[in-house]
């Protein structure tokens, strides 16, 4: 597995992986967990090679938001990408990626103006723009994003549509621990009863959908049911709880055959997020 610092090396990398094939990328920001490794996975089963990037990009994240403490563990995440098979690392330092204050961002408009773009300000602009840069640098054919960031996948989506990035863009199912809680980065942040506390957000997804595949249509019945039941639980602080219409993130409307339901809250001092998605008419498992 080669391990890239500069954007030369990674292209030049790219280039010579290029000749066995089409080139699967992976943008993450480290501290890999099984989410990760399913999408590098998901990756390797459908492409002769893949690469991975680790950055955790400062422009995605708020003042007031954890960039410093965000977890690192680049030695650990190596080895997990080696044993996943991997065939290359872009692991950039700050500098490389943002050698001066850049002039030039990139806004997905819409999109951004819900869910997690109303508490987090700039937080799109901020990984559209990475993303961008890093489907230039490495240019891959397709790039793997998980369904777990539901609002990031839809804009990385229209961003590829807009830009004309000329790649496919192929979704992974969210990744659970047994009791149901998402996994990600962040849930190292929690104690042990808060820990327990967050199985809330999963629960009450499930229990919204079910209404809804049940044959309920008063969506906002459905919404404040699943608000209700996170506000319910003392450690939870509730962000939103929403349910919008896939794949422009509208209000719904009757005629809608795909929903998200997406909720936010925070345990402590983790901010968490979780979604399923239902396609009326029939049962799907995310
Ligand atoms: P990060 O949070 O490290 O996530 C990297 C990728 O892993 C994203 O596509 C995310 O949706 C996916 N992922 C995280 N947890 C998952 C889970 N439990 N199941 C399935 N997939 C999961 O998302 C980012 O980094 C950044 O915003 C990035 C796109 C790299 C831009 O900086």
């Amino acid at each position: 597995m080669r391990v890239c610092e500069k954007v030369a090396e990674i292209r030049s990398v790219v280039r010579e992986l290029r000749r066995s094939g089409p080139v699967a990328f992976v943008p993450t920001m480290g501290f890999f967990h099984e989410g990760h490794l399913t999408l590098m996975r998901e990756a390797r089963r459908r492409f002769p090679s893949v690469v991975v990037s680790i950055f955790v990009n400062p422009l995605q994240f708020g003042p007031a938001e954890d960039f410093a403490a965000y977890p690192r563990d680049l030695e650990r995440d190596l080895r997990l990408a080696r044993e996943t098979g991997v065939d290359a690392v872009f692991a950039p330092a700050r500098t490389e990626m943002y050698p001066e204050r850049p002039c030039t961002f990139v806004d997905v408009e819409r999109l951004t103006g819900v869910l997690c773009g109303r508490t987090r300000p700039g937080h799109f602009r901020g990984v559209a723009t990475v993303v961008s840069k890093l489907f230039n640098i490495v240019q891959p054919d397709a790039a793997f994003f998980g369904q777990k960031d539901a609002q990031q996948l839809q804009v990385i989506r229209r961003l590829v549509e807009d830009l004309n990035f000329g790649l496919e863009i192929v979704a992974v199912p969210t990744v659970r621990e047994a009791d149901g809680l998402a996994m990600s980065s962040r849930n190292m942040y929690l104690s042990p009863g808060e820990r327990r506390a967050a199985t809330v957000l999963y629960r009450s997804l499930q229990v919204a959908r079910e209404a809804i595949l049940g044959g309920e249509r008063d969506l906002s019945a459905v919404r404040e049911g699943l608000a209700a039941q996170i506000a319910a639980e003392p450690l939870a602080q509730l962000e939103y709880a929403e349910i919008l219409a896939l794949p422009d993130l509208t209000p719904p409307h009757a005629t809608d055959k795909e929903l998200l339901l997406a909720v936010a809250a925070r345990f402590g001092r983790a901010r968490l997020i979780d979604n399923v998605t239902v396609t009326i008419g029939e049962k799907t498992e995310t």
